[in-house]
């Protein structure tokens, strides 16, 4: 644990330790192209384990960026798709066997299953697992040995937009953090695999796994659902007050409005876009946001991190997936039922209008 520091509710943090190679300022160092080298992965073989979103974004942008990495899949749909683009498929196991720098590219949830089945037994030290999220290693499900570098390239983009922004000459935030397996070398190979996937274009932060795990499941467990809670809660609001519900669903997300908003929080700031909104709107905005955090919403958030931190929340999901997911099962049954879905299912036409309308600006 570091030093502590304010947030701005007040309450105190502690700053996470980052990779060895960390400075101590509190700015996060950020790599880009021009002092990235390749050259440390040009002896090295690179396997791909996974052709999934994630697996098949970064294996085309590796094989472009100069690159011949193997590809392993089980026999499913990802195998054939992978043949289609030109790879030679192999077994996880002989990927793990013959590359010296293996990307572990397939669901968290299943990856230490394989890993101890088919990755660990051929390891040899010196060779590099990477990571595209700090969730089995934070969590220690994953614990490779001594002398096996472990490092983490994590995208801050879903695989589609990896691959399609790398094929456009752009970039992508990405993560990257590293435990030494003795030579020195991961952190050079963790950059040079960012600076493959296109990543460093934009920028690689130096980070940690637990940092990588924090922000992503708070994301998922704060931030996403409160704004879907408070989606859902505009809609039975006006309705229930008599609002027409295709209207009211068009206005909340599919006149595309809310995309046009996130995407100004980008060109014109956080803060900057509101002054793209009438007068009476920011008025609103900026004299009704503090009601929107009561004290039980600061109490779960402290709760959801600590749970996050301390592993309870990956035990519990743990335990989820050990009885079939039987939870996640009646939350789906239960969401769509909600008379957004029923209103948006009305509005399908409009919908795929504003769709087609997406297309091609990404
Ligand atoms: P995915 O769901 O697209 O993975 C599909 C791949 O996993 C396929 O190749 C499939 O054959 C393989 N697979 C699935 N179950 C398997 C099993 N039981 N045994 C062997 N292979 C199996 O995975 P995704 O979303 O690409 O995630 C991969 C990694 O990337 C994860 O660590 C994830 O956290 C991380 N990540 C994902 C992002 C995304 O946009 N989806 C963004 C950033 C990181």
């Amino acid at each position: 644990m570091g030093l502590p520091v304010l947030n701005t509710i007040g309450l105190s943090i502690h700053r996470i330790a980052k990779c060895p190679t960390e400075k101590d300022g509190i700015m996060a160092k950020v790599h880009r192209d021009d002092e990235v080298d390749l050259k440390v992965l040009s002896t090295r073989k690179i396997g791909i384990v996974g052709y999934g979103n994630q697996g098949r974004a970064q294996a085309l942008n590796i094989r472009d960026s100069g690159f011949e990495p193997m590809v392993a899949n089980r026999d499913d749909e990802y195998k054939a798709k992978a043949i289609r683009d030109g790879f030679k498929v192999h077994s996880i196991s002989h990927v793990a066997k013959e590359a010296d720098v293996i990307l572990v590219l397939i669901p968290d949830e299943v990856q230490p299953q394989v890993y101890h089945k088919h990755i660990q037994p051929h390891l040899w030290p010196g060779d590099v697992l990477c990571f595209a999220s700090g969730y089995n290693v934070y969590y220690k499900a994953i614990e490779p040995p001594e002398g096996i570098g472990v490092i983490m390239v994590a995208p801050r983009m879903i695989g589609e937009a990896v691959r399609n922004l790398y094929k456009n000459g752009l970039g992508f935030p990405c993560l990257v953090a590293c435990r030494e397996g003795g030579n020195g070398q991961s952190m050079p190979i963790a950059l040079a695999l960012a600076k493959a996937i296109g990543a460093t274009r934009l920028g690689a932060f130096e980070s940690s796994f637990k940092e990588e795990v924090m922000i992503d499941l708070f994301a998922e467990q704060m931030l996403w659902p409160g704004i879907l809670k408070l989606c859902l809660l505009y809609f039975e609001k006006l309705t229930d007050y008599g609002c027409d519900p295709e209207v009211v669903t068009s206005e909340l997300h599919l006149s595309g409005e809310f995309v046009e908003i996130a995407k100004a929080m980008i060109t014109h700031g956080f803060f900057g876009q509101l002054k793209l909104h009438s007068q009476t709107s920011q008025y609103g905005q900026l004299s009704c946001m503090d009601r929107m955090a009561p004290p039980e919403l600061l109490a779960y958030t402290n709760e959801a991190l600590e749970k996050i931190a301390s592993g309870k929340f990956h035990a519990e999901w743990a335990e989820e997936q050990k009885h079939g997911k039987p939870n996640m099962k009646r939350l789906w049954q239960q969401i769509r039922r909600h008379p957004l879905a029923e209103s948006e299912a009305k509005l399908d036409t409009l919908r795929k209008i504003v769709a087609k309308s997406y297309e091609g600006r990404r």
